[in-house]
């Protein structure tokens, strides 16, 4: 039998082989990514790219904890991950352990993930002394679009490199098992990944990192528009659009269903 990864699998993994991430949200999904993955991110960009929301702010907790679940009963080998919500931990660090405690219990997930702004590296030593493996993500904060305007790389002035690798060193010092870096300038990235103790996990970061994450639906082609970081390796918006034409022009041919695809009575004879 396989042994499900766990933090500190992920943590061993520091300047060794790269940790091979991608999100998932749905079992069947999440069975496909596990032959090939260390970590599947339940993140909460499943409020944008499964949900249709403009953004990650509208995600509940009930949401995290549906499709972590799903995650969890697809995938077998990979460590699953699932990201904390706006709103869920930056109250306050007993708020926080409540919240975290739950998705953990409800979805059997190995961690949890929240973004670690200059206030969280406190919450994120309260939950890691109490039992709760913690991932932290620096660089550019999808949950904080509100109060920056847009979706910024960061890292590519003197003062934003110095916060960003701030950041990161404070989420580290926390205890948290690893850190993803989004949309960080290279050298940032780098420098990061030279002076934390823990594996650092890109998206949009350069290769200089420890392992590397992108959204699924991204890198399988699913939208017309994509970051400038995401890599394309199917053309799944084509395949679809493909697959479902063809079959609307059967439909409306009565091609489809055929006698194949039909149930009959035990009496018919096939003429
Ligand atoms: O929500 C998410 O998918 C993420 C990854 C991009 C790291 O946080
Ligand atoms: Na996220």
């Amino acid at each position: 039998t396989t042994r499900r990864l766990a933090a500190p699998d992920i943590m061993k993994r520091k300047g060794g082989e790269p940790i091979v991430c991608l999100t998932a949200y749905d079992a069947p999904t999440a069975a496909l990514l596990d032959d090939h993955c260390d970590l599947l991110l339940v993140g909460d960009s499943v409020g944008m790219v499964v949900h249709g929301m403009p953004n990650t702010v509208g995600v509940t907790l009930d949401m995290m904890i549906l499709h972590g679940q799903a995650v969890m009963r697809g995938s077998k080998r990979a460590m699953v991950v699932v990201d904390m919500p706006f709103g869920s931990y930056e109250g306050g660090k007993e708020i926080a352990y409540e919240n975290c405690a739950r998705v953990m219990k409800e979805t059997g997930a190995q961690a949890i993930k929240l973004e670690s702004g200059p206030t969280v590296p406190e919450t994120i030593a309260y939950l890691v002394q109490r039992g709760i493996p913690v991932m932290g993500h620096v660089g550019l904060r999808p949950q904080a679009v509100l109060t920056e305007g847009a979706f910024k790389a960061k890292g590519r002035t003197d003062d934003e490199r110095l916060r960003v690798i701030a950041e990161a060193e404070a989420t580290a010092d926390a205890g948290a098992f690893a850190v993803v870096i989004e949309g960080t300038a290279e050298g940032v990235a780098r420098e990061i990944t030279e002076v934390i103790d823990k594996p650092t996990i890109g998206i949009g970061a350069s290769a200089a990192c420890d392992g590397q994450i992108l959204v699924t639906p991204d890198m399988l082609g699913l939208f017309d528009w994509t970051p400038k970081f995401v890599r394309r390796y199917a053309d799944l918006r084509g395949e679809i659009d493909r697959a479902v034409a063809s079959y609307a022009e059967d439909v409306r041919a009565r091609r489809f269903p055929a006698e194949v695809e039909t149930y009959f009575s035990k009496k018919h004879v096939t003429p």
